[in-house]
């Protein structure tokens, strides 16, 4: 008999081992010749510890770090509507073990070069009559791990349930939103004690007692499967409930199968979670071969003036999409610089009740006082290109139906991007089988899922990037598919139009330790008219500064970044907007310098194509001053023009005055940034002759 001591051994000298050269890939096997209960692995430095245990009728995992237990035993398994299930009665037959150290390379991103450094362990547990149940592969890196189940074919099979559990420290201070909810992801995060959580989306931040870790629950590689949510079925246990379809099925599989990986990211700080790349490591490398195709970009649109009521996206009198608004447009993004023109609202099928009629939509046929083919050419003689928008009302398949036509007709146009939407709410996706027979979906669901992935692959072959509203959550997909270039999926700008409640002033300051761990959004910041015209009083509004909203563009990162605000915003506030037409959205490098969800954030990147760097702070309702260590900079002497809140700014009373300075600034000097309240700072460093 072999004992988990060997295993404990084998990883030991793996984890000694000098990991720096890369690509260094181990990997060792351990045949047991009667059951192993237990196996653990380390992470490269030895910080995090993953140990599972079969000792329990189900397989247990749990989670120290820094030698502290920060997640208990909590339970492994599937069940499915038919057949044996993965739970109970299994014995650990083999462990393998790996080690990796590479380093790669993303065409687009927030930083250029990632490093994958981490120690794997694949245990594969059997049914005690021999047969083989199933490998869980765990990646455990410095900064958090990642486990998926890989199933053997056994044809096709129907899960009911997944019983992954996430035992945690009652009394974290958590933040997250409500899953399974009519209004998907766009939520105001909630800020409670751990048990105050009743079923909630990924990614969701917890800081544990004591001044213990941070840590962030989501998935990586969510693909042909459901949504995770996480749902806190007995306190301090929260649960994996996938997202149903409509049959009450979990997932559908046809033969072998994986798990998306289900991943904890750890950190001392809450700003190491947002350093983390934890969640792109575990997806898979690029399919999509030369995507150069897919440029960044900034753009601007016809957009904010549906949601303000000054234009329709129906047709009529105050139509959005005319020939004439849109040659402005593109005049004025020729003029500024943009590369792109969103226009919503082309295409027939807006009018009426559009929430609830995403059947009649066409993708291909314009309003009649829009002329598709005319201004595409008129924007390529400009050097600007449309971005195509796809409104489906939840509406998939009469939207799959038409996509190869529309993506067609948009790569004949020269256009490169879409904007896509999802508007319907939870639960209320609509799909239609072959006999025309409607059954309603989750946005997350499998069956939602597995859209997203065809859109990106029929996209692509039309070089065509995404941008999906109304999505599915971020798992890290734009890895191995670089043209899922952004998406929403959580309160965005939008929220600020409505008299809906709007986005308090903490919302931006809790995105970057949450929702903006899964990947890019497309929050389109840039508003400039806070008030929309009325008196500075009158709520709701965006509660915001201006410089805020400057700041906005460094903190969250998205490769197609909008000027959100109408053209005639922008030219009264012509300083301003130099740092929007000035600021990169593509990058090599990104630090989240300091921060703390709902208080603060301080983020530092620097440009993709140049040696400057940028800077974007934040502050949530109360004025603060935080102290920014540069060491950052490169070698070079700066210049650093910063636009900050100036004296007597206030998100409230007083949102406008803005300071522009330009100060030398140099590697290892500290500046102090006064951020007024509901306020925030944004700084081009520039490297001077
Ligand atoms: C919701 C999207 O988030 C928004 O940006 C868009 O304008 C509307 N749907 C209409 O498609
Ligand atoms: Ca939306």
């Amino acid at each position: 008999m072999r004992s988990v001591i060997t295993a404990l051994a084998l990883a030991a000298t793996l984890v000694g081992s000098n990991c720096a050269a890369a690509p260094l890939t181990e990997t060792s096997s351990i045949e047991t010749e009667t059951a192993l209960s237990e196996a653990r692995i380390t992470s490269p430095s030895g910080l995090l510890e993953v140990l599972v245990s079969a000792e329990t009728s189900a397989p247990v995992w749990s989670a120290s770090w820094r030698g502290k237990e920060v997640i208990s035993p909590s339970v492994l398994g599937l069940r499915f509507a038919a057949g044996a299930d993965l739970v109970d009665g299994l014995k650990i037959s083999d462990i393998e073990i790996a080690s990796q150290d590479e380093t790669w390379e993303q065409p687009w991103g927030e930083r250029q070069f990632v490093r994958d450094h981490h120690n794997e362990m694949a245990i594969t547990f059997d049914h005690m009559d021999g047969r083989n149940a199933y490998t869980l592969r765990i990646r455990v890196f410095d900064d958090g791990f990642g486990f998926r189940y890989e199933v053997p074919d056994q044809g096709p099979k129907e899960i009911t349930d997944e019983l992954t559990e996430f035992r945690l420290n009652e009394a974290s201070k958590t933040w997250w939103i409500p899953a399974a909810g009519w209004n998907r992801y766009e939520e105001l995060y909630f800020e409670t004690d751990m048990r105050a959580v009743p079923r909630a989306h990924t990614p969701i931040t917890m800081e544990l007692p004591e001044g213990g870790p941070f840590v962030s629950i989501h998935e990586a590689a969510l693909v042909d499967y459901a949504g995770m949510w996480l749902n806190q079925r007995r306190p301090g246990t929260l649960e994996a409930e996938l997202a149903p379809w409509s049959d009450g099925t979990k997932v559908k599989t046809s033969g072998a199968f994986k798990t998306p990986w289900r991943t904890v990211q750890i950190s001392d700080t809450a700003a190491g979670l947002a350093n983390s790349d934890l969640i792109l490591n575990l997806n898979e490398p690029n399919a999509l071969g030369d995507v150069s195709w897919a440029k960044p970009s900034k753009y601007i649109g016809i957009w904010w003036c549906m949601h303000i009521n000054e234009c329709t996206w129906g047709s009529g009198e105050k139509h959005g999409a005319t020939t004439e608004r849109t040659k402005a447009y593109i005049d004025f993004a020729e003029t500024h610089g943009f590369d792109g023109v969103l226009v919503e609202g082309w295409n027939v099928g807006w009018d009426g009740d559009w929430f609830s009629n995403g059947e009649i939509f066409s993708f291909t046929q314009p309003y009649p006082d829009f002329d598709l083919e005319a201004l595409s050419a008129y924007a390529a003689s400009k050097n600007v290109y449309l971005i195509g928008h796809h409104e489906t009302s939840g509406a998939i398949t009469n939207y799959e139906e038409q996509m190869e036509a529309a993506y067609a007709l948009y790569e004949r146009l020269g256009i490169p991007s879409i904007k896509t939407g999802y508007v319907a709410d939870g639960g209320e996706i609509t799909r239609r089988d072959a006999e025309g027979k409607v059954y309603k979906e989750w946005h997350d669901g499998q069956f939602a899922v597995n859209h997203h992935v065809d859109v990106l692959k029929l996209a692509a072959r039309h070089k065509i990037a995404i941008n999906a509203h109304e999505p599915v959550k971020d798992t890290g997909l734009r890895r191995t598919y670089p043209n899922a270039f952004s998406r929403e999926g959580a309160r965005g700008q939008e929220y600020n139009a409505w008299g809906q409640p709007p986005n308090d002033p903490a919302h931006t300051t809790i995105l970057p330790f949450t929702r903006m761990l899964s990947g890019p959004m497309d929050f389109t910041p840039g508003i400039f008219d806070l008030n929309f015209g009325k008196p500075v009083e009158d709520n709701p509004r965006v509660q915001t500064t201006l410089a805020k909203q400057l700041a906005l563009y460094v903190l969250l990162h998205s490769p197609i970044q909008m000027a959100a605000d109408l053209p005639r915003n922008y030219e009264s506030h012509p300083a301003a907007f130099e740092f929007i037409k000035q600021v990169p959205v593509d990058w090599s490098e990104s630090i989240m310098l300091d921060g703390y969800p709902g208080e603060f954030a301080v983020m530092a990147r620097k440009d993709r194509n140049s040696e400057a760097w940028y800077l974007g702070a934040v502050t949530d309702e109360q004025a603060r001053t935080v102290e920014v260590s540069l060491e950052f900079l490169d070698g070079f002497a700066y210049e650093a023009q910063t636009h900050k809140d100036a004296e007597g700014a206030d998100w409230l009373t007083n949102p406008y005055p803005l300071d522009l300075t330009f100060k030398p600034a140099q590697k290892g000097d500290t500046i102090s940034l006064e951020l007024a309240p509901g306020g925030g700072a944004a700084i081009a460093f520039i490297p001077v002759e």
